[in-house]
């Protein structure tokens, strides 16, 4: 991981995409690839910190123009997490997350409810916007008038989501999305958050893989189950499905490290491998060197690995399991 010694405030824990540089594609996938099938070369580590193991309340600052199709989707996405589908289901899914406990013994939380939605519509900070702003946006989020966001710094987990046409520090550069806590002197408490940018007008090839893919990288693009065709979002758009898998990888790792103290692997707490950090490009059986893995195809030629409410259907990259100490999610063959 890339270490910003002098931002050792602002940054922690962002993901990285898969294909940032041509020479990363090929690193990412091969840990991948090497992470499914040894646990040798993982040290994931408990450093002693809290997990949030109190059910979770989750609160939306959708920041910006957003449509509200895409809002729709992801709201649906965010039910799945605790409620039951067919398997192999998003709530599955979720199960890997939970095998992480903290010292007293006490697992991640299944239970995940939406408790709150705000528009920030007027784009309060502009749209360019650095990391530590994030924070900004939570506190004008949570002193607005009349109609504030719960500050809630007991089981509150916020989700600042930026739309197509803003800019954040790193953003289709370094990181599709990060997660961090916030400072007292900004928001009033500390309380984890993460921030997804929508990617799919600025760098759907960077942000929204396997659904799109840096046309002029050199590489060909990802396919479903080694056809040669791109693979199609399940629910109609790359930018907001690719979305979706980001921000299931920026739950479960603020989930299993959100003081940035609990669960990662590596030396520095500045720059943590996090628990699906070591499984990014990841999705079914099989997956590594540019290969998403085995995953299913819907009758129009989507590809997808899990079920949602509704009957929607999503693709999520695995995240560690640290019982089968492999990459894993509920679509795995064996
Ligand atoms: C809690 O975590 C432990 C250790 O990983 C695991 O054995 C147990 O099944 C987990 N419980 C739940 C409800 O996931």
């Amino acid at each position: 991981m890339h270490k910003f010694c002098c931002y050792v405030l602002l940054l922690l824990s962002f993901l990285y995409f898969p294909l940032a540089l041509s020479w990363s594609q090929n690193t990412q996938f091969n840990q991948a690839e090497n992470y499914e099938g040894s646990s040798d070369l993982v040290k994931l580590e408990y450093h002693m910190g809290p997990v949030l193991a109190s059910p979770i309340n989750l609160y939306i600052i959708w920041y910006g123009h957003w449509n509200p199709t895409h809002q729709a989707t992801i709201r649906d996405f965010l039910y799945s997490l605790s409620s039951s589908a067919p398997y192999p289901s998003v709530a599955d899914w979720w199960k890997t997350v939970r095998l992480y406990t903290d010292q007293t013994g006490s697992n991640i939380t299944g239970s995940i409810s939406l408790s709150g939605e705000f528009y920030d519509s007027r784009y309060s900070h502009g749209v360019y916007l650095s990391r530590l702003s994030m924070q900004s946006i939570i506190k004008t989020a949570v002193a607005s008038y009349p109609r504030p966001l719960p500050l809630n710094p007991r089981n509150g987990l916020y989700l600042v989501l930026t739309s197509s046409d803003v800019h954040v520090e790193d953003f289709c550069r370094a990181a599709c999305g990060f997660h961090y806590f916030t400072f007292p002197t900004i928001v009033g408490v500390t309380v984890p958050y993460a921030w997804i940018g929508y990617s799919g007008a600025q760098c759907p090839g960077m942000c929204a893989y396997p659904f799109a893919w840096p046309k002029y990288s050199g590489k060909p693009p990802p396919s479903t189950n080694g056809g040669n065709n791109i693979m199609r979002a399940p629910n109609g758009d790359a930018g907001v499905d690719g979305m979706i898998s980001v921000i299931a990888h920026e739950l479960a790792e603020v989930s299993s490290n959100p003081l940035v103290n609990a669960w990662y692997a590596g030396d520095d707490p500045t720059a943590p491998t996090e628990i699906a950090d070591l499984c990014l490009g990841l999705y079914g059986s099989g997956g590594g060197g540019g290969y998403v893995g085995k995953v299913y195809k819907d009758s129009w030629g989507n590809g997808y690995n899990l079920n949602g409410v509704k009957g929607r259907r999503f693709l999520v990259q695995w995240v560690w399991n640290p019982v089968r100490r492999r990459c894993f999610g509920p679509n795995a063959m064996d």
